[in-house]
């Protein structure tokens, strides 16, 4: 069993991939941690144990950060809306708090698990940074990081330049990067190929099952934005499930090492660049994936979720 943690801002495409990551049956999902990112820190762990509860899943799950390194977040709900699942679960209450928290459970299991472990990350680095900054021996036995993230010969999402990811808190993922840990990107270079159609939507209103109606309810929220800003495109991206797929199926990309870091200037603030200057003799720190299987993950992606939402 391939031990996983996974850290997200829920967020639709996160929603999806805690719905796929739960569907894997070689997979110990030991704990999701959040953070901040699509919507509030207390949103995005509220979310997510919505999912899990809808899922019928007993997942134990953690509360991160509340705020990037140094900037301040603002958000506008576009996208994920602006509870974060498409405006279907609206404001929390006290309750809906997470009492655990995230960085010291991915220390604690680092250190209990090191290689073995695996970490995805489908949101702003911040969580993995401050872990990383915390304890950085404990932090580099960790088997792999997948991340869900940043945009190298692709423009970007949420600048001309920067996927979103990686523009929230770029600070934490140029520290996070440059750490050396072994990190895996799957940026949008491979997640714009891997398509969520109104078909597939279709397709789940006919389950008709309580989870099924909900997950129609949020990913028609992301299609209608994808519909509005992107009208060329096919359908809405599986940008975190992908991340899903690639730690748990790595031969369905095709990834080139480079020595990745974040522009931090205010013209390309975000972009995830090489850096070329080979003086430094650095070796590469990032796997950055730049073909992807799309077929192979598609309908492994959606064997897996159909049956979930159709019991
Ligand atoms: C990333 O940003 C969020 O909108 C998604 O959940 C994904 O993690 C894509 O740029
Ligand atoms: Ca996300």
């Amino acid at each position: 069993m391939k031990k996983v943690i996974l850290d997200v801002d829920t967020g639709i495409d996160d929603a999806l991939a805690i719905s796929y990551a739960v569907a894997q049956p070689d997979v110990e999902l030991l704990g999701i941690t959040t953070s901040y990112g699509m919507a509030p820190v207390e949103y995005t762990c509220r979310n997510t144990k919505h999912i899990l509860n809808v899922l019928n899943k007993d997942v134990p799950v953690y509360g991160g950060a509340a705020t990037p390194r140094k900037r301040t977040r603002v958000y506008n709900g576009r996208i994920h809306g602006k509870d974060g699942l498409g405006n279907t679960l609206g404001a929390v209450n006290e309750n809906d708090k997470c009492k655990l928290d995230a960085v010291d459970f991915i220390i604690e299991s680092t250190k209990k698990y090191n290689h073995d472990l695996t970490i995805i990350t489908t949101g702003p680095l911040t969580n993995l940074a401050r872990a990383i900054n915390c304890a950085p021996e404990v932090m580099h036995s960790v088997g792999r990081i997948v991340t869900m993230g940043g945009a190298v010969a692709t423009p970007g999402n949420a600048s001309k330049f920067a996927e979103a990811n990686i523009l929230i808190d770029p600070e934490s993922a140029d520290f996070v990067f440059k750490s050396k840990l072994p990190i895996t990107l799957v940026g949008l270079d491979v997640t714009r190929k891997t398509l969520l159609t109104q078909d597939d939507v279709e397709k789940w209103k006919q389950f008709r099952t309580s989870s099924a109606d909900f997950f129609v309810d949020f990913t028609q929220f992301y299609l209608n934005a994808y519909k509005k800003i992107h009208p060329y495109l096919k359908g809405c991206a599986l940008h975190d499930p992908l991340a899903v797929g690639v730690a748990i199926y790595p031969e369905i990309v095709h990834t080139v090492p480079m020595n990745l870091e974040v522009d931090l200037s205010e013209e390309a603030l975000g972009r995830t660049v090489e850096n070329l200057n080979i003086e430094l003799n650095e070796k590469p720190n990032v796997d950055v994936c730049f073909q992807v299987d799309s077929k192979t993950f598609m309908e492994d992606f959606f064997t897996k979720v159909d049956y979930l939402l159709s019991i």
